[in-house]
């Protein structure tokens, strides 16, 4: 089979990629590169020891993404991850992320009606939900208005998959809603390579561990929470890719009750800051200095998922533990600094 990975050069998307190619899919990576840098193309194929065909494609321009299809006679399945994500860009640039985020999808999907492709796997987030009434969340828990053009790309791309699918039958979908990816291939030739300041919690723990950064401000310290700081569920990109290969499994052997089918991907179990960082200084052996701040403006206090529908419809659980996905991130940060020594 044929998969178009978009956004396959980005964190996600690259260790989807190896999962597949590993599997003996065929792999055609569209990045327009805006958030990633090409040479990840040469760490997949060492990797895996696959040649992966690497198109630089600007999604949001519709004739890009037709040549893209046309030169390679469309695909069996598309995944698509490529899309601005930093909360906090997408309030300074509503436009930037609405332009982006929607037209890419649009003319992605009109060429896959033009060339008939079976599926598409889609890369939502938890933040959907927004702060959950009840946890662990679930599927059909309400969808909240979302807190950034951000979070909203992400609802108005889930109703547009859905309202497709409702039009066309024999078109597949699957959602998979995100909770935080952390972590790298145990390789440590990939990971999370944020530019700038980091904004996600764990690249700016390792980047203050190896001393990129003088100490970490934990946001919070007085949410209702037992430690008074926020709860996420960290699920490690490994996990996390595997999750994408079941999801076409599922529609591949025909398998999926409905078209368009929504899947929580997480680990089913939330830390607060405070535990992640307890646990970063036991498999790094090191302290890790940090001091409490205000809270950050749109964090919303505690979210964890309920697991129960992937594991069960996708025949996928998550497998590693904390502890083993910090210790991947820790290696991952010293390897991509290993020649500053
Ligand atoms: C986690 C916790 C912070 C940095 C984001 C996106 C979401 C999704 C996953 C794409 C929070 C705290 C963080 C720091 C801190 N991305 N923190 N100091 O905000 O849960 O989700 O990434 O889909 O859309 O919003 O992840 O890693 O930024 O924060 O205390 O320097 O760590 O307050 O409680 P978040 P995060």
């Amino acid at each position: 089979m044929k998969i178009l990975v978009t956004g396959g050069t980005g964190y996600i998307g690259s260790h989807t990629v190896v999962e597949l190619l590993n599997e003996n899919f065929e792999v055609v990576i569209a990045d327009n590169l805006s958030n990633s840098n090409a040479e990840v193309v040469d760490k997949i194929e060492e990797i895996t020891a696959k040649k992966v065909h690497f198109e630089k494609t600007d999604l949001s321009c519709p004739t890009a993404t037709a040549e893209l299809f046309q030169k390679h006679g469309g695909f069996d399945g598309v995944i698509h991850f490529a899309a601005f994500k930093a909360v906090g860009e997408s309030v300074k640039e509503p436009l930037k992320y609405y332009h982006n985020n929607i037209f890419s999808l649009i003319n992605l999907m009109n060429e896959m009606e033009k060339y008939k492709t079976q599926f598409l796997v889609f890369s939502s987030s938890c933040t959907v939900y927004g702060q959950p009434e009840e946890l662990p969340v679930t599927e059909n828990a309400a969808i909240q208005k979302a807190l950034s053009p951000y979070g909203n790309t992400k609802q108005i791309a889930e109703e547009i998959i859905t309202d497709y699918c409702l039009s066309n039958p024999n078109f597949n979908a699957i959602l998979l809603r995100y909770f935080n990816p952390i972590g790298a291939h145990p390789s440590a030739k990939i990971g999370e390579l944020p530019i700038g300041v980091p904004q996600n919690l764990i690249p700016y723990i390792t980047q203050t561990a190896i001393g990129k950064r003088e100490k970490l401000s934990v946001f919070g310290n007085d949410y209702s929470t037992p430690d008074g700081t926020c709860i996420r569920d960290y699920i490690h990109v490994v996990d996390l890719a595997q999750a994408h290969l079941a999801a076409m499994r599922r529609i591949a052997e025909q398998k999926n009750e409905e078209n368009i089918e929504t899947f929580n991907i997480g680990t089913g179990n939330g830390f607060s800051v405070l535990e992640i960082i307890n646990s970063f200084e036991k498999v790094s052996n090191q302290k890790l200095p940090y001091e409490f701040a205000p809270r950050r403006e749109g964090d919303i206090e505690k979210v964890w998922a309920n697991t129960t529908l992937a594991n069960e419809k996708l025949k996928w659980k998550a497998k590693l533990s904390l502890d083993e996905m910090l210790l991947s991130a820790w290696n991952w940060e010293k390897n991509i600094n290993k020649n500053n020594e």
